[in-house]
């Protein structure tokens, strides 16, 4: 964990810690190695995020954008993270078409497309697991991350990066990537904001604290952020 996990006064001044520090670990990571492979979160926290991103001086084309999870909803959808993420930044910036790598929604065969993003991801990254340069989470009000839900069944996958994943309280499916498929990444920014959260960060810091855990209640409690982006009412301090 890192050292500071000093809440951040608002969800605003979070986003625009998130928006400044990916700046400047994409700048060093493309320096370093020449590209910067990140896995995009979904909801509501980060759209603010990608929308100051569209704004600034980045290296666009050395830049590779993966989705953690997703819809199984059209990209055309409301509910689509592409689409969110495509109306915050990938329309704003003259992105490369290959650089742009959306999971290939299938809404009659979640399973297949599954299956087709796990095929890209593995031809884009060739370790046992994807060393993504950044990974960016969110955690729900159930403490679920990506799209691993309390008591499903992604839950319990070591093998596969990437699957389809049922939903009950859908009644659907969503895709996300494995547990062991993110905790592969070198960074791994956990963003939490809201007075909703509350419950949520106190099981997954009860992990961080005591190691006690209850992972298909609170699927959050595995991960290991790298860096803690927290607001002061998903603290309790507001
Ligand atoms: C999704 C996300 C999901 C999200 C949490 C938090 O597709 O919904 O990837 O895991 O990060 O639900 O969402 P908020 O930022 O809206 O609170």
């Amino acid at each position: 964990m890192n050292d500071s996990f000093d809440p951040f006064s608002d969800v605003a001044s979070l986003q625009l810690a998130v928006t400044d520090s990916f700046c400047e670990l994409a700048e060093q990571t493309v320096k370093q190695n020449g590209v910067f492979r990140v896995s995009l979160s979904g909801g509501s926290t980060p759209r603010r995020v990608y929308e100051m991103l569209s704004e600034r001086q980045l290296p666009w084309d050395q830049i590779h954008w993966f989705w953690g999870d997703e819809r199984n909803v059209p990209h055309d959808h409301a509910d689509s993270n592409f689409r969110m993420v495509h109306t915050a930044l990938l329309s704003k910036v003259d992105i490369p078409a290959a650089n742009i790598h959306a999971v290939p929604v299938n809404v009659d065969a979640p399973a297949e497309a599954a299956e087709q993003y796990e095929q890209t991801l593995r031809d884009h990254f060739d370790e046992p697991f994807p060393a993504w340069d950044l990974m960016l989470l969110g955690m729900g009000d159930d403490a679920h991350t990506a799209s691993l839900f309390p008591d499903t069944l992604a839950l319990g996958e070591q093998n596969r990066w990437f699957v389809e994943n049922w939903v009950p309280k859908f009644d659907g499916f969503r895709y996300t990537l494995t547990f062991p498929a993110i905790e592969s990444a070198r960074n791994i920014w956990m963003m939490t904001a809201g007075e909703a959260k509350q419950q949520a960060l106190k099981q997954a810091l009860k992990q961080v604290l005591s190691g006690e855990t209850d992972l298909n209640r609170y699927p959050s409690q595995r991960i290991k952020p790298t860096r803690w982006f927290v607001d002061a009412a998903a603290c309790g301090a507001a």
